[in-house]
């Protein structure tokens, strides 16, 4: 319960409120007549937000022409121990051993599977990494055949 001196004291208080708020409604009555309105600006930005499309695919090559990003994705991750055209004679291999694999010979990939190639490039073999995780599927498959088509030459 309030006493009656503490009623005073804080209607005296809201009055000395008011009258500063009346103060302030009055400069934001001024301020806005001078043309300073912020607020009307804030609708535009969305509107371009909601416009843009979804991210671009990362790696578009890959949906557009997977043999074309096999022989990009060989050439960036996989020359370096394999050797741009898959001789197993990278600039890493010297360190090696054993080698990173000869794709063009013969007796030992006619040995392996395309399955057993998608499971050790996904999987990781030796020295090799994981490319798992890194490669998609798809771009793991589409290497395979970007590794046979090497293959095909001495
Ligand atoms: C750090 C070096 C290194 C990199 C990078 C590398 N490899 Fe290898 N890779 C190796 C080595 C070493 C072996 C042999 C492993 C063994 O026989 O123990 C190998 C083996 C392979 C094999 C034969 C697998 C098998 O079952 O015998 C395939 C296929 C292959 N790599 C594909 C790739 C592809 C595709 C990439 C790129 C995405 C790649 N490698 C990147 C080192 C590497």
């Amino acid at each position: 319960m309030e006493t009656s001196r503490s009623q005073s004291r804080s209607r005296s208080a809201l009055r000395a409120a008011a009258s500063s708020l009346v103060a302030f409604v009055a400069l934001s009555a001024f301020l806005a007549g001078c043309g300073a309105k912020p607020e009307t600006s804030t609708p535009a930005p969305s509107t371009p937000v909601a416009d843009t499309p979804a991210p671009a695919d990362p790696t578009p090559v890959a949906a557009a022409d997977p043999a074309a990003d096999a022989k990009q994705q060989f050439a960036t991750k996989c020359a370096t121990c394999h050797g741009p055209d898959g001789h197993g004679n990278g600039p890493a291999s010297a360190a090696l051993n054993p080698k990173p694999r000869n794709f063009h010979d013969k007796s030992q990939m006619a040995g392996l599977t395309d399955a057993d190639l998608v499971h050790s490039i996904t999987m990781g073999k030796g020295a090799m990494p994981k490319w798992g995780g890194v490669l998609t599927e798809s771009q793991i498959t589409a290497l395979v055949a970007h590794i046979r088509e090497l293959g095909k030459t001495p």
